[in-house]
């Protein structure tokens, strides 16, 4: 069963600690997924509605309308001057569980992937028959020739970290040097707040030139459209024909509806705008709170989440949190090296942030 080569789905663990934060009196705040809650904008369920007649099939490569609105966000978000490729995918994280198989790696190669990351970047190994490192250090990686794909992810989930332009130029030319693909996870890539994240195809970076390179982006935080599955991939002309040919053969088809959805979400960045303002609120009410009731705060200086410790084993600082109805991810689901961390989304609304404000509080003023 391909099911059992894959890791233990680690959500059902966090149930018991559900069940005690749902007991609170004033009920859960929930922290622990990175759901948005905000409304979907206006126009964006427009353009949705109004290409609901959509009786023939959609393109995989996306309507030329898309594809003109994802390359000038491209240019314009990334900084990018080059001329990418670029293609719709039905949320980012079946391209990130796919990637690997898509491009044709597999048994006896390798793909780096971040030591805490996304669990998704593991599991597209797996499906793949490859073979997963756990590595931020390209020396540590040393002369292995198996490596096909690097997966980088800048802001991080679940830290927050940065990865400034000079690293990402760094990962380039290694992964150049040797013929490897590098794939940079961008999805929280307009949540700058300390630090202003980069995207591996800014000319920065690039230079103008995508070989090998091929960036991910999502819709679903920056325009509160997880529930319309809404992603992109850019880069690597070549590459992402690649993606494309085998894409049509499997039926991998952004539906058109949510493909006139995601023009209206490129073309506009007013409503990004003020779902940033939502989440810089909470974020900053949060992390005051959860730093006087003792926790520190690492790295977060982008993306959607406090990456918080209180100096002890992560599943102990879950029940601490669950005991006042605050509900947060372990670091450990994330990695071996994160056991001591729990993840704390930015994604509750400002009534439950409020909530979770108040009972941390109360319990740093016992
Ligand atoms: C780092 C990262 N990549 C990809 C995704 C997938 O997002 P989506 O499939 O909604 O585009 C997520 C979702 O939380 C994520 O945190």
């Amino acid at each position: 069963m391909v099911s059992a080569s894959l890791p233990d789905f680690p959500w059902d663990l966090l149930e018991p600690a559900k069940a005690v934060a749902a007991a609170h009196p004033d009920g859960i705040v929930d922290l622990s997924v990175g759901t948005p809650v905000d409304p979907v904008p206006a126009s964006i369920r427009s353009a949705l509605a109004d290409a609901a007649d959509a009786p023939g099939y959609p393109l995989t490569a996306g309507t030329p309308a898309l594809r003109a609105a994802i390359t000038a966000w491209v240019a314009r978000a990334c900084g990018a001057s080059g001329t990418p490729g670029v293609l719709p995918t039905i949320g980012s994280k079946e391209l990130v569980a796919w990637l690997p198989t898509l491009l044709g790696v597999g048994r006896g190669d390798v793909v780096v992937i971040p030591q805490v990351c996304y669990p998704t970047y593991e599991v597209g190994v797996k499906l793949a028959g490859a073979e997963a490192v756990r590595s931020d250090s390209l020396t540590a990686l040393g002369p292995d020739r198996r490596i096909r794909l690097i997966w980088i992810n800048s802001p991080s989930n679940p830290t927050g970290r940065v990865l400034p332009a000079a690293h990402l130029r760094k990962v380039v030319a290694w992964a150049r040097e040797r013929g490897v693909t590098v794939a940079s996870d961008e999805c929280y890539l307009t949540l700058g707040w300390d630090e202003t994240p980069v995207s591996v195809l800014s000319d920065e970076v690039c230079d103008g030139d995508y070989t090998g390179v091929l960036a991910v982006h999502s819709l679903s935080k920056r325009s509160n459209l997880a529930g319309y599955r809404a992603g992109f991939v850019a880069g690597d002309p070549a590459l992402v024909a690649e993606l494309l040919a085998v894409r049509k053969h499997a039926g991998m088809i952004v539906p058109a509806p949510v493909q006139a959805a995601m023009i209206a979400a490129l073309e506009d960045e007013s409503h990004v705008a003020g779902q940033r303002a939502r989440y810089e609120a909470r974020r900053s009410a949060l992390r005051q709170a959860l730093t006087a009731a003792g926790f520190t705060i690492e790295h977060s200086g982008a993306g959607l989440y406090l990456w918080a410790t209180r100096g002890e084993e992560c599943w102990k600082t879950v029940d601490w949190l669950a005991e006042r109805g605050i509900l947060a991810a372990p670091g450990a689901f994330y990695g071996p090296a994160a056991a001591q961390h729990v993840r704390i989304a930015l994604t509750a609304t400002d009534e439950r942030v409020s909530a979770a404000v108040a009972r941390l509080a109360d319990s740093s003023s016992r």
